[in-house]
């Protein structure tokens, strides 16, 4: 039998590797261009192999992985300002790497007590800047993704328990991630019961209709389940009032939901508590560490108002599984989410908490509210260009809207003004196509993006749109 153990010695040399391999790459971080997925389908069909019957040992590795590396968009870079980064912080890749050698069981509390009660203090700690109580709990997902599902499953099962569900209503607006539809149609809803809030110039949702819809709803004898409120937007970083949003769910008895996977962490500072004002009213919220906090993808989080919720909708029983229900500290994350076995999470976002405290992710993420802001002032004094929303929090939209161009002509001129500034591989933007037509969005999250990367960007659009208007001309 062939040996699969690694000894220290072995794991030192491959980590070391690893660092010696990647270090000077994440030491080049703040200068290096943009890498672009270009050739990125030809380069990953030459990477692809049979079968590894008989392995090639660690040597040929390394390269390997360097030639996929290079087939991707770079989340890491300060210049990514696109779709939603975060960066990565580097700290997770050591409590992973601490973790997994490990290899402790997190999905319960018995058989590693001290791992989860680190995660349960994150937890806590989250539940704090919400202002959420002593009955909150949560649970660490992978995403927002599955932060949303919980949230529409504890909803449904508070209001429904085992009884059909067909006539439930959910409402939220067409700025709602599309995550939150998946989850309504994970949990069984049919998608007649998704229904579309109306919004407003900020597109937000109008508290308004939104309240007329209901009482139709409830005349038609449906029944209105739960609204799903916006904290930061995927497309434009719309913002609903969420107080106005509880205000209607008390009315109605409807479960409140708020999806704070962008925006949830500006709740540490105090302009973003002042945006999302309201949420501690929310049944449930989805956070996303792996965005607002900089950690790299797998981390997301779902809160619950009452733990209670989490854990109605989602324990099942097993007799070979030890519970742990007498214990009020003594939290069985199974019993929280879908997940049994899952990775230790926790320590992951532990560790970069007490290593620098929140106080440093405070700093961080006011200053990504200073330079959207910086960046949102420069793109609206672009000849020709509207800003379609402010930043609120750290995102916003906007396109160029010559006079004289028919709408066909303004959607081709923004698509090439996008495609002009990517090119330049400083910095990476992505659009979004919202009832309006296509429009360019910046995104300031990764705690890595400073001032010097806006004042690239804003250069870079500058002399793109000249570029873009030109061609549009000739
Ligand atoms: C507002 C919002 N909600 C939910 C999600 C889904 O989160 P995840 O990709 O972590 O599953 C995203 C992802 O970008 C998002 O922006």
């Amino acid at each position: 039998v062939r040996e699969l153990e690694l000894d220290a010695a072995a794991v030192r040399r491959m980590v070391g590797d690893v660092l010696d391999r990647l270090g000077p790459w994440l030491d080049g971080l703040q200068t290096s261009r943009m890498t672009t997925p270009t050739g990125g389908h030809r380069a990953a069909a030459a990477l692809r192999r049979d079968w590894p019957e008989d392995g090639v040992g660690w040597g040929p590795i390394l390269p390997l992985l360097d030639r996929a590396l290079a087939t991707s968009l770079d989340p890491t870079s300060p210049g990514y300002l696109a779709y939603i980064p975060g960066g990565g912080l580097p700290h997770a890749a050591v409590a992973d790497l601490y973790a997994d050698l490990v290899n402790r069981y997190t999905g319960l509390w018995m058989p590693a007590p001290g791992f989860v009660a680190l995660e349960v203090d994150v937890l806590r700690w989250f539940a704090a800047m919400v202002g959420y109580g002593e009955e909150a709990g949560g649970v660490l997902t992978s995403g927002g993704s599955l932060a949303n599902l919980a949230g529409i499953v504890a909803a449904r099962h508070r209001r429904f328990g085992d009884r059909p569900f067909h006539g439930a209503r959910i409402y939220r607006s067409r700025e709602a991630h599309h995550s939150v539809d998946k989850a309504a149609k994970i949990a069984g809803f049919p998608s007649s019961s998704l229904v579309d809030a109306p919004t407003d110039e900020r597109f937000r949702v109008r508290v308004d209709a939104l309240r007329a819809q209901i009482r139709a709803d409830l005349d038609a004898g449906l029944e209105p389940l739960a609204v799903v409120g916006n904290a930061g937007s995927t497309a434009v970083g719309a913002v609903d009032d969420l107080a106005a949003l509880a205000d209607v769910c008390a009315e109605h008895g409807l479960w409140l939901h708020v999806d704070a996977a962008y925006g949830g962490f500006f709740g540490l500072t105090e302009r973003g508590r002042a945006a999302l004002a309201g949420w501690d009213r929310a049944d449930s919220i989805a956070l996303d560490p792996h965005k607002g906090l900089f950690l790299p993808y797998g981390t997301g989080c779902v809160l619950a108002k009452r733990r209670a919720d989490l854990r109605d909708a989602h324990a099942v029983h097993a007799t070979y599984l030890p519970s742990s229900d007498a214990d009020p500290l003594a939290w069985d994350f199974a019993d929280l989410g879908a997940e049994l076995s899952r990775p230790n999470r926790g320590l992951a976002v532990w560790l970069p908490l007490v290593m620098h405290g929140f106080g440093a992710f405070r700093e961080a993420l006011d200053e990504k509210l200073d330079l959207a802001r910086v960046a949102a002032d420069a793109v609206r004094a672009l000849p020709h260009v509207r800003l379609v929303t402010e930043p609120v929090l750290s995102l916003f939209a906007f396109r160029a809207e010559p006079p004289g161009l028919d709408p066909e002509s303004i959607e081709r001129l923004n698509r090439r003004w996008i495609a002009a500034v990517d090119q330049k591989r400083r910095v990476f933007l992505s659009g979004a196509v919202i009832e309006l037509g296509f429009v360019l969005r910046v995104c300031v999250l990764s705690f890595r993006t400073h001032r010097d990367r806006v004042d690239a960007l804003v250069e870079d659009l500058r002399s793109a749109l000249d570029e873009a208007l030109a061609k549009e001309g000739s």
